[in-house]
């Protein structure tokens, strides 16, 4: 009996090594342990044994089927593995990217900003900040930008009711507040809390009470530029803006500055451009931003001598160039969050 339970184990063994699929298995295991299998057959044989053989063959006949049964474990975890590995197609490697095109990116005004401020550091400026809830002293007054101005009109700007303001303990009792409707307000901020020379530009969201088109939206965003030095003239900031849409925009682009007003600036302008390379708007002069030379009332109002600093200051929204650059043709875009505009940039 001992050999012949030697023979089962030794065929099972050689067996299972070739066996693949289920019902392969499934038949060679009733060979061995079905009701007419071999293993069967030897344990059938016990009974016929003398009484005092039984343990010593009960005992290796539980030997051999501890063997038989661990062997066919072994090649059924072995078939479900293969099985699954077929359903899955091949080897999964969780280190390779993924074959959908997921990957995040910058909103395109995100990049344009980025872009703008790139350029500008160039040249040596520095990125500065202001809230957008500024109060109407920083927004406007400073900016010497008297109270008839129509920016100052409730139906421009969004004034922020005292009761809202009041409970941020950073705003002062006594004051109106306004949703930012510029960036220039920076300006100011910066100019009180640092002495010139000064060189920065202040990327920023802007609010005005705007009926929403193609072209205008109540939240917008610019970039404004201050250069306070000794003796900033006319020339820095041709020279200064030049350089700006030429990187922007390319070598070809042509420019002009067309005399404007700003209570803030003195000279004022707004700065044109021309461009082929502007898809439908190729070859036209287009408004791009406003500009000029600080007003020395601006310096009187935070301190600064205008008899001995000078300075230029530019307010360019960063919507417009956007559209300019890449041919859009609705702000409205840019706010909508779709997944087939925003992948395009
Ligand atoms: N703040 C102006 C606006 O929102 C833009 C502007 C014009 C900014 C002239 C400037 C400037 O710094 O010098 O329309």
């Amino acid at each position: 009996m001992q050999e012949q339970l030697a023979a089962i184990v030794n065929e099972v063994e050689t067996a299972l090594v070739g066996i693949k699929t289920r019902p392969d298995f499934e038949a060679f295991k009733a060979k061995i342990v079905g009701g007419n299998g071999s293993l069967t057959a030897v344990m059938k044989q016990m009974g016929k044994l003398p009484k005092e053989e039984k343990p010593a063959a009960g005992k290796l006949i539980n030997e051999a089927k501890r063997k038989i049964e661990a062997a066919f474990a072994a090649t059924l975890a072995a078939i479900g593995d293969a099985e699954l590995a077929a359903r899955l197609g091949d080897p999964i490697d969780p280190t390779l990217p993924s074959p959908d095109d997921f990957e995040g990116r910058k909103h395109p005004l995100t990049q344009t900003r980025e872009e703008i401020c790139r350029i500008f550091s160039r040249l040596g400026f520095t990125i500065a900040d202001g809230p957008e809830l500024e109060s109407e002293w920083y927004c406007f007054d400073a900016l010497n930008t008297p109270a008839s101005h129509p920016a100052r009109d409730m139906q421009d700007t969004l004034f922020m009711p005292a009761d809202t303001v009041s409970k941020d303990a950073s705003k002062k009792a006594d004051e109106a507040y306004v949703m930012r409707s510029h960036t220039s307000s920076v300006q100011i901020r910066t100019m009180l809390s640092g002495q010139p020379p000064i060189r920065i530009v202040a990327p920023g969201r802007c609010f005005r009470r705007d009926t929403v088109d193609a072209t205008h939206s109540a939240n917008f965003h610019q970039v404004e530029g201050l250069w306070v030095d000794k003796k900033v003239t006319l020339k820095d900031l041709k020279s200064v803006l030049d350089f700006f849409v030429r990187e922007i925009f390319g070598t070809s682009v042509e420019t002009r500055l067309r005399p404007s007003f700003f209570p803030f600036t003195e000279p004022s302008f707004e700065m044109d451009i021309k461009s082929q390379n502007l898809g439908a708007l190729s070859g036209r002069w287009l408004e791009i931003m406003g500009c000029g030379l600080v007003d020395p009332k601006v310096f009187e109002n935070v301190g600064i001598d205008p008899q001995q600093w000078t300075g230029l200051a530019f307010g360019v929204g960063l919507e417009r160039i956007a559209m300019l650059v890449h041919g859009i043709d609705d702000i409205r875009h840019f706010y909508a969050n779709d997944l087939r505009f925003l992948r395009q940039f």
